[in-house]
């Protein structure tokens, strides 16, 4: 959640950060919750991250009993990271739009956190038992700021193993005597003035999440992953601190197939544990792809189908065109279809606002995630959830495509009724929920790359 650069052009100079964030705005806010640790504190505490610093910001000094007590489901040490979104950063540049951008922003910064922690052989899992009520007080977040209210999103737990039967909520009597402790510092506010944006406040208000009771399968923790990175000698911390955007596409870089099928299986949440299995279910998002570049798969629309059991709904609901042909110059475990073939560039271009990006590249996406009926059967807390997937899937496609040697850039601008158009969709059980692209990369010389810390700034 650091800076990863500054950036300069001319007089402008403007930081960069290693999670991706819509507009470059990042809503989205980061706590520590940890216990007392050698050489870092000698009491257990909760911190507000200062990403400009690099620093933390002590809001509550807890007691060794109230930890205790808060991590009594725990056999082993954990720590904990809270994450929230402040929706006014967005939403004063693209008004109701601003609930979409800051959760899928949650999504890329829970894939980089969890990316992170397992570079460093750590486990993450969301506490998604909680509720939001609880969230905001063990945050010390108030339920309105100043017209930029924080509105809590979400508990990781950290821990140096992998926990058999995860813990998913904490004890509420813990939680009760957190808020009542002793909290410091409040949050600077960014504007002076500010405009209401009623519909985000009736969909933030309309997801708050009860307390839940899921619960989580047996995780087999010998379960073999599957690792066809054999290529990939690159340096995990390199990787995520050089990974950039791409501003504009070259319209000539193409990659290989096994490449494509590479990067692609990296987004399977069966395959592949990191960092899908931060949630309990992480495969509510299928992908549509527009292949315009890639060397051995002809040009036009695939789908790859990240959850075998809807396989057969998918084709009875979308387009009667699609031909819906496995794939079979891929492994046996990709479920990749072609739907159809053809020069794909200028509809994809136009379903992404008119994006160049979207048509320039190696291939672009559309993330099509089940709607209606699950957040009916399930509740509305659900919904930030299936953003927080995109941006997850996101954030590995950013990574992947970084370590070929290309770029990715996200698509949060996009017509979402032409899309569901063109894939013959006539209800809401399936809404697409976010794009993304990827390709070789144009750099622009007249900007210069400086160092994130020690230059001032
Ligand atoms: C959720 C999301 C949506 C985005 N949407 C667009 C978009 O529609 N068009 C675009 O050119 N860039 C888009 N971006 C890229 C951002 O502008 C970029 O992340 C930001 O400027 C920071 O640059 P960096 O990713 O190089 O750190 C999006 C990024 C995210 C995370």
């Amino acid at each position: 959640m650091a800076l990863s650069a500054w950036k300069q052009a001319g007089e402008s100079r403007w930081a960069l950060r290693v999670n991706p964030s819509s507009g470059n705005l990042h809503p989205t806010e980061v706590y520590l919750l940890s216990p007392a640790i050698d050489n870092f504190s000698s009491t257990p505490l909760i911190a507000h991250y200062a990403p400009q610093e690099h620093g933390l910001e002590t809001r509550c000094v807890l007691t060794n009993p109230i930890w205790k007590l808060l991590t009594e489901d725990y056999s082993e040490p954990v720590l904990f990271i809270g994450i929230s979104s402040i929706y006014w950063r967005e939403a004063w540049k693209y008004g109701t739009r601003a609930f979409r951008y800051c959760h899928l922003d949650v999504g890329h910064a829970l894939a980089a956190i969890s990316l992170s922690a397992a570079s460093l052989g750590w486990h993450c899992q969301i506490l998604e038992n909680c509720s939001t009520r609880q969230l905001r007080m063990l945050l010390g977040l108030p339920d309105n700021h100043k017209n930029e209210t924080e509105q809590p999103d979400c508990l990781i737990a950290i821990t140096q193993t992998k926990i058999k039967y995860p813990v998913l909520s904490l004890p509420d009597q813990a939680i009760q005597q957190i808020a009542l402790c002793d909290w410091q510092g409040e949050a600077n506010v960014l504007s002076s003035t500010s405009v209401c944006w009623d519909v985000i406040n009736t969909i933030a208000i309309t997801c708050e999440k009860p307390t839940t009771q899921l619960s989580v399968a047996n995780r087999d923790i010998h379960k073999e992953i599957m690792r066809q990175h054999a290529h990939l000698t690159v340096n995990a911390q390199q990787l995520i601190q050089q990974r950039r955007s791409a501003v504009a596409m070259d319209k000539q870089t193409y990659i290989q197939a096994e490449q494509f099928y590479q990067l692609i299986s990296r987004l399977m949440p069966e395959q592949v544990e990191t960092p899908f299995n931060l949630l309990i279910s992480a495969a509510r998002v299928q992908l549509i792809f527009f292949v315009h570049r890639v060397e051995g798969i002809k040009p036009g629309v695939y789908c790859l189908v990240r959850d075998s059991e809807i396989l057969t709904e998918l084709k009875q609901l979308m387009n009667e065109q699609f031909v819906w042909q496995k794939l079979k110059t891929c492994s046996e475990k990709l479920p990749l279809f072609c739907l159809l073939e053809g020069d794909a560039k200028l509809l994809s271009q136009k379903l992404s606002c008119q994006q160049e990006i979207a048509s320039d590249g190696c291939f672009s996406m559309v993330m099509l995630s089940q709607f209606k009926k699950t957040l009916q059967n399930t509740g509305a807390w659900l919904y930030p959830q299936l953003y927080w997937e995109c941006g997850m899937i996101g954030q590995v496609l950013y990574l992947e495509a970084e370590a070929m040697n290309i770029q990715g850039t996200g698509i949060g601008c996009f017509f979402d009724d032409p899309v569901h158009e063109f894939l013959g969709l006539q209800n809401m059980n399936f809404q697409t929920l976010y794009h993304f692209t990827v390709g070789g990369a144009i750099h622009d010389d007249r900007v210069l790359t400086l160092p994130a810390y020690g230059t001032g700034k």
